[in-house]
């Protein structure tokens, strides 16, 4: 058909697919509950409508500049000072359309075809295809203890002539763990040591549980000069609950941020200047949103653990962050993709297949619904599955009997 390689060889996001096939359920009137979701329910701040608000009555909505206007730039700033300890300059920033176009705008300007670019397993499903789009390859690590957190030794055995880049989810997205901050020293050290560049995606950082603190790789990096080759990415998307409004950020190196800058300007013009205020009227003011999406998050997480742990044959750890668990399912001996068409099948649960993050025979479950849909979407998957569960069940106002195990 004439479409290029780079067209041929990107797989379609696993998650969106799952999205669509939802949508069509649900028109369908099939009483589907969605635990595959990656986005908070919660509304926008009421601070960030009222700035977007106020913009787009003027009926003004003009260009702007690439890396951001600067009272998002002087909002990112104040940002990075309070949770990285970093001060930093407007040149050290670059505002893009969501925290997924600041990463792949710095790998198109770090990596060269061939390049490689490591990052531990489970990893956000994008990783791999991103770094396939700038023809770079992508090199997971796998713990060796087959856990969610490697070793320094894991990491540094992948890192070879060809290395270009490591990323770091911490918490991480699907497993929820947070990365101890020993282990991020070590990375932080390890490229410094190797001159590579250190990407550290922190989209999920403030929504951490038990008392745990995000971790500011800055402060634990020796070269905190222009030649730092570490790159912070946020956004607001899933602190302030507010993933339409596509507004993420880098901040790094002014070189680096002049060259993203260049790349993005070609590519975009920058962020939607209509979702530009919403994102300053929400870093500036709504500081008590993230603190209840933070606690609600954290009661949704006690309540999919306790209801897991009632599985017989379920390994699960608790999430430290974000709002996704990674159960392991192996011990019913299919792979992580029947398991989640089975589960679908059978009992109308949307789960994502561990097999896209990297870890097959685990299944990557949401908890930023609601309680109700937490405790269902559950005792809908234990019933599917588990033999010790009772064999009937009422799904969508129909009594089902369990006749399969
Ligand atoms: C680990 C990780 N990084 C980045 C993103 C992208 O965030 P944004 O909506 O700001 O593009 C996501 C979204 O799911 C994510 O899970």
């Amino acid at each position: 058909m004439g479409l290029s390689r780079i067209a041929q060889s990107v797989g379609e996001s696993a998650t969106l697919k799952l999205n669509e096939l939802a949508a069509a359920l649900v028109q369908r009137g099939e009483p589907v509950l969605h635990l595959g979701g990656g986005e908070p329910k919660s509304k926008a701040p009421a601070q960030a409508l009222a700035s977007a608000a106020a913009l787009l009555a003027t009926g003004e909505v003009r260009y702007a500049p690439p890396d951001g206007i600067p009272s998002l730039k002087r909002a990112i700033l104040a940002y990075t000072e309070e949770f990285y300890g970093r001060l930093a300059a407007p040149e050290n920033v670059m505002a893009s359309g969501g925290a997924k176009q600041a990463i792949m705008v710095c790998l198109q300007a770090i990596l060269n075809p061939g390049e490689e670019v490591v990052y531990p397993a489970p990893y956000w499903v994008s990783y791999p295809q991103m770094v396939s789009l700038v023809g770079g390859v992508g090199v997971p690590v796998h713990a060796a203890d087959g856990g969610f957190v490697p070793r320094l030794r894991d990491i540094e055995q992948k890192v070879g002539p060809s290395t270009r880049a490591v990323i770091l989810n911490s918490p991480n997205n699907p497993s929820g763990v947070l990365y101890p901050r020993d282990l991020v020293a070590e990375v932080v050290d390890l490229c410094e040591r190797r001159g590579l560049w250190l990407i550290m995606d922190d989209i999920y950082h403030r929504l951490v549980f038990a008392g745990q603190k995000p971790v500011s790789s800055w402060e634990l990096a020796s070269d905190r000069s222009e030649t730092s080759k570490l790159v912070l990415i946020n956004g607001v998307s899933k602190q302030y609950a507010m993933t339409g409004f596509r507004i993420g950020w880098a901040v790094g190196s002014r070189a680096l941020i002049a060259a993203m800058t260049k790349i993005q300007g070609q590519q975009t013009s920058g962020p939607s200047t209509l979702s530009t205020p919403a994102a300053v009227g929400a870093l500036k003011e709504a500081h008590s949103d993230v603190e209840s999406l933070r606690a609600t998050l954290e009661s949704n997480r006690d309540l999919m653990v306790e209801h897991l742990r009632s599985f017989n044959r379920v390994v699960v750890r608790p999430p430290d962050g974000t709002f996704y668990c990674f159960p392991d399912f192996g011990a019913y001996n299919k792979t992580s993709a029947e398991l989640a068409r089975f589960v679908l099948e059978k009992a109308r649960v949307i789960t994502v297949p561990g097999v896209e993050f990297g870890m097959d025979s685990h299944l990557r479950l949401s908890f930023c619904g609601s309680a109700g849909e937490i405790r269902e979407g559950i005792d809908r998957m234990k019933w599917a599955l588990d033999p010790g569960a009772p064999a009937e069940i009422e799904i969508g106002g129909r009594r089902l009997r369990r006749d399969w195990v």
